[in-house]
């Protein structure tokens, strides 16, 4: 499905272009924004790395990767990335990171949501989930919040800057 548009209250996910590389930058590129990520802060340089490869899998078929921007719907600015990547069977794993100066305000809630509605609504599948670093609160609150509930731990999911990290996985399924 190549181009994405959705919209909820607030914001709009949709194809993320060039031009977007500082913005994408302002998210991957911070310490604060990535603390809890399973990398570390992003250069320049990768990050159009990242924005490049989005939008060559945007346009692959069949589409198994929606790399998206999310945009304030009042001013269109980009405050914020987020991924749903189809896997297994009818299965999708999504991923998403705001802008440190855009917490707070319930954009996290509202684009978890809006994620699922788009793989449960667009893209028929029958399972979403999301993994987590088991002290990142924000993420679980937003997780729950959307109705993902906590499945269980995968041990030592990700090498993170010199040590293995458990990750929290959270799930709905279209039947929930
Ligand atoms: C996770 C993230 C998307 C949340 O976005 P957000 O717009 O601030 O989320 P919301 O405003 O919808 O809700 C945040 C909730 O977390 C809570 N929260 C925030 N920091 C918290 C903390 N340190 N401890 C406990 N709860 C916390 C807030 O109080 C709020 O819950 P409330 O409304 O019940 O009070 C955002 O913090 C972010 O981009 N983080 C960096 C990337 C990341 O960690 N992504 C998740 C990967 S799994």
């Amino acid at each position: 499905m190549h181009p994405v548009t959705r919209t909820s209250d607030r914001l709009l996910l949709g194809e993320l272009t060039l031009d977007d590389v500082d913005a994408v930058h302002a998210i991957y590129g911070s310490p604060e924004a990535t603390r809890y990520l399973s990398f570390e802060p992003r250069t320049r340089e990768q990050v159009g790395h990242i924005v490049a490869r989005a939008m060559v899998s945007a346009t692959t078929t069949p589409r198994t990767e929606y790399s998206l921007a999310v945009r304030e719907r009042d001013g269109n600015r980009l405050v914020g990335f987020a991924r749903l990547a189809l896997e297994g069977q009818e299965a999708g794993t999504i991923g998403f990171a705001l802008r440190p100066d855009r917490w707070g305000l319930g954009y996290g809630t509202e684009l978890v949501k809006s994620l699922l509605g788009f793989g449960f609504d667009s893209l028929r599948l029958h399972r979403m989930w999301a993994a987590r670093a088991p002290e990142n609160a924000a993420s679980r609150a937003v997780l729950l919040r959307a109705g993902m509930v906590e499945e269980g731990t995968i041990r030592h999911h990700a090498y993170v800057r010199g040590a293995w990290r458990d990750s929290v996985v959270h799930s709905r399924l279209a039947t929930d």
